[in-house]
């Protein structure tokens, strides 16, 4: 299995700290935001990843990582142009992926709960990961019967379970079949929740409910709350 680390958007909603810096290099207590993804991958083994963002950005976000050398594991950098989506950024590493199955995280997530073990089982399919969360209107929200998922949006404003769709997915090589064969929703963007719904339907696609934290730091509050919570894990 390959990675995919997708450091996409503009950071509107943490302007101006995300004026001349990727949202996924500003820092979380002790480290860059990116780098607890990042660890996600390496803590399920895996080496080889590449890492999507923005023309503005990538010399900044290749400048820090480097090789992988330091990480022991190799990048590989994909620019993509324009902010159009989740899932277009997941596109460009097609050829980097070569057939395998990859896990896709996003730049701006951090989890708590140990996904490795979910990451290592991997097979066939998608799986996803979800948590429960007081405001699923902001994330894409999933229903589910058991491990199974039924039904997925993206942003409902009048979500049917509180269960977000977090920023970790595994596809196997067909995620980029279908990718391609997407269409832009309203606001523009190629959606991953479309790709995740497509697994769905072939009745594909599993779910790990989480029970630690997580959050996504794309706003001041969870950012800070970021901060706060790796600060206290670290003490503790
Ligand atoms: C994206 C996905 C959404 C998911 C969220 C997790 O939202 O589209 O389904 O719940 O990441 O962080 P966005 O960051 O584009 O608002």
């Amino acid at each position: 299995m390959k990675g995919v680390l997708i450091c996409g958007g503009t950071g509107s909603r943490l302007k101006p700290l995300t004026e001349v810096t990727n949202k996924s290099l500003l820092p979380v207590y002790d480290k860059p935001l990116l780098l607890y993804p990042l660890q996600v991958l390496f803590d399920a083994g895996i080496k080889e990843i590449a890492v999507v963002t923005g023309n503005d950005h990538m010399e900044q976000i290749a400048s820090f990582l480097g090789s992988g050398k330091r990480f022991d594991c190799s990048f590989t950098f994909a620019v993509q142009e324009k902010p159009e989506g989740i899932a277009q950024a997941l596109g460009l590493a097609g050829e980097f992926a070569n057939g395998e199955s990859v896990c896709a995280i996003l730049g701006d997530n951090i989890f708590f709960d140990d996904l490795s073990p979910a990451i290592r089982g991997f097979q066939k399919g998608g799986h996803i990961f979800l948590k429960e969360v007081p405001d699923p209107q902001r994330f894409g929200v999933a229903q589910v019967r058991g491990e199974t998922v039924v039904a997925l949006e993206e942003k409902p404003k009048e979500p049917k379970s509180n269960l977000a769709q977090t920023g970790c997915y595994l596809f196997d090589h067909r995620c980029f079949e279908v990718i391609r064969s997407l269409k832009p929703s309203a606001r523009g963007e190629l959606e991953i929740t479309d790709v995740s719904r497509w697994y769905m339907e072939q009745g594909e696609l599993s779910a790990t409910t989480l029970s630690d934290e997580w959050l996504d730091a794309g706003t001041f509050e969870s950012l800070f709350r970021a901060a706060q919570l790796v600060r206290e894990r670290r003490r503790s």
